[in-house]
């Protein structure tokens, strides 16, 4: 991680690299984001005429580059886009903040130290320290797992507000340092190759992260399992020679407090079983485990930052493979609570899982499950890979972490679960079959998971499968691969909640 600071010093004495400023669009043409006041000065107040000869126009997420001649301590400058600057009174938004502090560590990499006053673009309060860091953190995010050499980053970055030392702020700098340690975490996860991220491997990573912040762990192996009842987890995870697993992470913040049930969809890879999905969809079904990583990241967070919630992460996780073990189309499985499940297509099999662990988090009467997965592709057609899906049984709770995941700068929407769809999950053996109708295969997808839920809990589904994993290229403070989505909704509705 990039070491962050706050700090009160201006920006032409500092000491560092390279110093950044924001650059916005004003009525007519480019203009200085509050905070280049000193620097300005010190270039004889041209700045703005050096940076848009060099062509800025202030358009969001646009670096330009200067070098600084003497004119400062730091031998380099870089101006980001801030896009259209608010009226009169108005204030940059915060993801207009996190963005393009995101956008210039990438376009920084390699430079030592970086100081900057993006912070002070409205009044430098503690949102925009929270999102400045936050977007400093989350941008210069690098995986060095498999590299002999790892890719350029930024080393320190210090973050000029006008009092480090108030406690608002200071909370705020804490609260970022610690969302984009565990998405960072999450990242990480999802980045990982399948081959080193079995189901066991998956469990242990939650035992890793949380227990040592003093969440109680527990992890069901195949024997447990199978004593639990848990056939759908069992049932998927029977074509791996990796067998499958079920990690209860328990966090307790105070007696009495909500508790909320958190689960995740774990599939270590998904080929799509005897369903074998063609290999240029398999190539990024590492990432079919993004939901998990999501829970093991917002149950690490929330061990660090201590809310008066109480939260328990179920991780069902299972490799989805073609096997002479392999769970046939037209198996049927008997759940955890006695359902039976007709498999009519072992490629729907997060589903599966996620219900088995559904109906053991309903079993002690939660206040709220919500549950993370990469869960269809349908989810892609219907909002692409910007913005993940909110289902839930109760349209207020919905709206909530629409509101949640707006407040923490993650893209999401609210989609319904029409009842009508029921009927086509009908089995002509079983209680249920694992597939209905294909149009609005998100919302089917939906439907059945909600049979697994108890009556009287309120429950929200969070359909992830395009934003968890950036295919394209590298925005604001999304890399490619894995992004983490999800953890930071989590994390701001749970504090919010406390
Ligand atoms: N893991 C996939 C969903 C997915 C697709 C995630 C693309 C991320 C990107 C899921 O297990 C799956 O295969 N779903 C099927 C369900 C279908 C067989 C009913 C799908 O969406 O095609
Ligand atoms: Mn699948
Ligand atoms: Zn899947």
């Amino acid at each position: 991680m990039t070491a962050v600071t706050l700090t009160k010093t201006a920006l032409s004495t500092v000491k560092a690299d390279a110093v950044l400023i924001g650059v916005a669009q004003g009525p007519t043409g480019p203009v200085l984001a509050p905070g280049a006041a000193d620097l300005d000065k010190a270039f004889k107040k041209r700045l703005l005429d050096a940076l848009t000869t060099l062509g800025a126009t202030g358009k969001a997420n646009e670096t330009v580059k200067l070098a600084t001649l003497g004119a400062t301590a730091a031998p380099q400058l870089m101006a980001v886009g801030l896009g259209p600057a608010p009226a009169k009174d108005g204030r940059y938004d915060s993801e207009v903040l996190r963005r393009a502090a995101g956008s210039a560590m990438r376009a920084l990499a390699g430079t030592k130290r970086v100081a900057t006053s993006l912070a002070l673009a409205n009044d430098g309060a503690a949102d925009d320290v929270r999102s400045v860091v936050e977007g400093v953190q989350l941008g210069s995010y690098v995986f060095t797992r498999y590299r002999a050499e790892s890719p350029k980053t930024v080393d320190s970055v210090a973050v000029v507000v006008d009092n480090p030392r108030d406690k608002a702020v200071k909370a705020a700098f804490e609260q970022a340092q610690v969302v984009a340690t565990s998405v960072a975490l999450a990242r990480d996860l999802v980045n990982t190759a399948p081959a080193d991220l079995g189901p066991a491997d998956l469990a242990q990573a939650a035992v890793d992260a949380c227990r040592p912040l003093g969440c109680e762990v527990e992890v069901l192996d195949e024997k447990a399992l199978k004593k639990g009842g848990y056939g759908g987890i069992l049932g998927i995870g029977q074509g791996s020679i990796r067998p499958p697993r079920l990690a209860r992470i328990t966090y307790s913040g105070r007696k009495g407090a909500p508790t909320v049930h958190l689960v995740g969809k774990g599939i270590t890879f998904d080929s799509g079983g005897l369903a074998l999905k063609p290999a240029q969809s398999m190539e990024w079904m590492k990432s079919d485990m993004g939901g998990a990583a999501a829970v093991i990241a917002t149950l690490r967070a929330v061990a660090e930052l201590k809310p008066s919630v109480n939260v328990v992460g179920w991780v069902p996780t299972a490799e989805n493979m073609p096997s002479g073990t392999a769970i046939r189309p037209s198996d049927v499985l008997t759940m955890r609570g006695g359902k039976t499940v007709e498999v009519m297509n072992p490629d729907a099999e997060g589903r599966i899982v996620m219900a088995d662990a559904i109906v053991a988090a309903g079993e002690t009467d939660p206040d709220y499950i919500v549950d993370i997965a990469t869960l269809t592709g349908a989810q892609l057609v219907a909002l692409g890979s910007h913005v993940y899906a909110v289902m839930s049984n109760d349209d207020e709770f919905r709206t909530t972490l629409v509101a949640a995941a707006d407040a923490a700068g993650e893209q999401s929407w609210p989609m319904p679960l029409p009842p009508e769809l029921r009927k086509s999950l009908d089995s002509e053996i079983a209680d249920i079959s694992n597939v209905g109708d294909r149009n609005g295969g998100m919302l089917t997808a939906g439907i059945f998971l909600q049979e697994f839920v108890p009556e009287g809990v309120k429950w929200a589904h969070l359909d992830i499968a395009g934003p968890a994993f950036n295919l394209g290229q590298p925005h604001g403070y999304t890399p490619k691969g894995g992004t983490g989505v999800a953890v930071r909704t989590l994390v701001q509705w749970l504090t919010g909640l406390a």
